[in-house]
């Protein structure tokens, strides 16, 4: 992806309930994710301080998407505080929901634009929900794309390289949009309102070493040079392509917040993939060689739910069957090294408090 590619504009996950769609496919990572920290998402909510003064309670589920994974935190979220209302005996306040889902005991809404950027009236909102959508950045890092500096990232799809020039620029990135949200949220929101963020993060300090993720795209990139090899992309449309992702470990995401200087921390841990992984996923890597491809080609396809629109973008539609096979093969051959990749990151889970 390059420089000149708008995020808001291309980035999407696949649409609709088909067999390549986000609903049918963000179970393993991404639901099982919000399953693990709902006790989380719980307790960021009943700790909170009431605030009875105000008659709604507005939350926002920032990068929601569509499908099942949207209404099971929207209503995790209205649930847990009408609880805590009715327990104390106050009158349960009137929910505002700014995403994209259909009303249900709440009133919803959907709101267009980046989450890099403001999106909410000043002092809106209570409470904020974000779910694997802050190691997106709001674009590739610039540097990276320039041939022959020591920045390009020539034949690379991500900060996974050799090159510690490659890892800076996007780790400069990183804190640039991170640092762009977190002002962002405290305008919007009230004091002593809260903010659970969920999203991919890694354990190494180094951030040419980007933990769990690092597999799948090192392995999407070999997928990507072998249709080079085999005369169906450009070798010079690989050059160009970098994706907008950086997981960062928990230090560099306490920094930023420290400087930022809005935000108390109230929790800040990393889960480790490799202690999370669904059951099948164990049964497949221990399971016959069929069981592997199986289960690689079910990885591959909920890759291509996240990244589909992105990859099309660049490399055009005609190539994404072969290219999601190939990745799909590759994967199921070396799906137990998922097991190490899983011990350096996983899920980053953070609950902010406004001051
Ligand atoms: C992997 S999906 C996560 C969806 C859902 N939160 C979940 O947990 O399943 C990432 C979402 O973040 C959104 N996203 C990424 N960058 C964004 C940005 N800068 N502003 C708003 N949404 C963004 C994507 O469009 C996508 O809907």
């Amino acid at each position: 992806m390059g420089i000149d590619m708008e995020m808001e504009r291309v980035f999407r996950m696949n649409a609709g309930l088909g067999d390549s769609s986000y609903a049918q496919n963000s179970i393993l990572l991404q639901r099982r994710g919000l399953e693990i920290v709902e006790p989380v998402l719980e307790e960021a909510i009943l700790s909170m301080k009431m605030m009875s003064e105000f008659n709604t309670f507005c939350i926002a589920d920032l990068g929601c998407s569509s499908g099942p994974n949207a209404l099971f935190t929207a209503e995790n979220i209205t649930k847990t505080l009408k609880a805590k209302y009715m327990s104390a005996g106050i009158p349960v306040p009137q929910c505002q929901n700014e995403e994209g889902v259909a009303g249900r005991s709440y009133f919803a809404a959907g709101v267009p634009g980046s989450f890099y950027g403001r999106l909410f009236p000043d002092k809106a909102l209570h409470f904020v929900h974000s779910s694997f959508g802050l190691h997106w950045l709001s674009q590739v890092p610039a540097e990276i794309l320039e041939k022959n500096s020591v920045t390009w990232n020539k034949g690379k799809i991500f900060c996974g390289g050799e090159s510690q020039a490659v890892g800076e620029a996007y780790f400069r990135q990183f804190q640039k949009d991170f640092n762009t949200f977190l002002r962002a949220r405290a305008d919007e929101m009230v004091g002593g309102g809260r903010m659970l963020l969920l999203l991919l993060g890694r354990t190494p300090h180094d951030p040419i070493d980007q933990g769990y993720i690092a597999l799948q795209w090192e392995l999407l990139e070999i997928s990507l040079n072998d249709l080079v090899k085999q005369g169906l992309i450009e070798e010079e449309k690989v050059d160009s392509f970098n994706i907008p992702m950086y997981c960062p470990c928990p230090g560099e995401v306490s920094n930023e917040i420290a400087r930022e200087g809005s935000f108390e921390i109230q929790r800040l841990e990393l889960l480790r993939r490799s202690e999370n992984f669904p059951r099948e996923e164990m049964e497949a890597i221990t399971g016959s060689a069929s069981a592997k491809d199986a289960y690689g080609q079910k990885l591959a396809k909920q890759l291509r739910a996240v990244m589909e629109s992105l990859m099309k973008h660049h490399f055009g539609e005609e190539i994404m069957d072969a290219l999601f096979e190939r990745y799909g093969e590759i994967l199921g051959r070396r799906l137990s090294e998922r097991i190490e990749y899983g011990k350096r990151g996983g899920y980053l889970v953070l609950v902010l408090q406004r001051r």
